[in-house]
């Protein structure tokens, strides 16, 4: 990703992107994460998207609360602990100002990623936060070579669908199953 001077972020020839058409027109808020310079983020119309830090713990969490992604059956501290422990920075966040206000965590598991806690501070929507997330997340989850990227949305969450759905994402014709393999609401040993 290159930064022009005039604030609006270029996408580097191709870059590898999915689910995204390239041609789509520059973001309003644009993104300050450049995958391979971690570190040196920029900040471009005040809003930073950049890898989570132990100090945005408190925040996150009370984001998510805020935005009613947690369940009592997630215990939000072990999701984010169990990320941290794959080390591949995909845990996103959007600052602006100081204040967090946007996350997402993605994931690349060989064959598909996966899309997970998106949120954007009720006060900062429909200023193109959840888009900048997902186009730093989608370019990174690119570059390691993912043809797919996949989400669940709750069936109730017509606004998330609209959301996914403005940026190219359609529906696919499958049946979401899960199994519980630890259990959240027992303290670990
Ligand atoms: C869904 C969510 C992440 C969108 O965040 P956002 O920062 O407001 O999204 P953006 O500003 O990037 O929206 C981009 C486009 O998506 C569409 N969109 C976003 N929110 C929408 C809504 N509530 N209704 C209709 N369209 C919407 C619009 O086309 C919008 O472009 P526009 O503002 O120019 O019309 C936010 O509403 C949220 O945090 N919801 C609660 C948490 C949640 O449901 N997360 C998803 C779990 S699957």
């Amino acid at each position: 990703m290159e930064y022009a001077a005039g604030g609006q972020a270029r996408v580097a020839a191709d870059a590898g992107r999915v689910g995204r058409e390239l041609e789509r027109p520059p973001l309003r808020a644009v993104r300050g994460w450049c995958p391979q310079q971690v570190g040196q983020t920029v900040g471009v119309d005040d809003l930073l998207i950049r890898p989570f830090e132990e100090a945005d713990r408190v925040a996150l969490v009370e984001l998510w609360e805020h935005c009613s992604l947690t369940r009592p059956w997630n215990d939000p501290h072990r999701d984010i602990d169990r990320k941290l422990a794959l080390g591949d920075r995909l845990l996103l966040v959007a600052v602006r100002s100081a204040d967090l206000v946007g996350s997402v965590m993605a994931g690349y598991d060989g064959h598909r990623g996966w899309v997970n806690y998106l949120a954007v501070d009720p006060g900062q929507r429909r200023r193109g936060v959840a888009t900048a997330l997902i186009d730093a997340a989608v370019e990174r989850l690119g570059e390691l070579g993912c043809p797919k990227v996949n989400l669940q949305i709750r069936r109730a969450n017509a606004d998330a669908v609209r959301f996914y759905a403005s940026l190219g994402f359609v529906e696919d014709d499958v049946i979401s199953m899960g199994k519980r393999l630890v259990d959240d609401t027992v303290e670990p040993s």
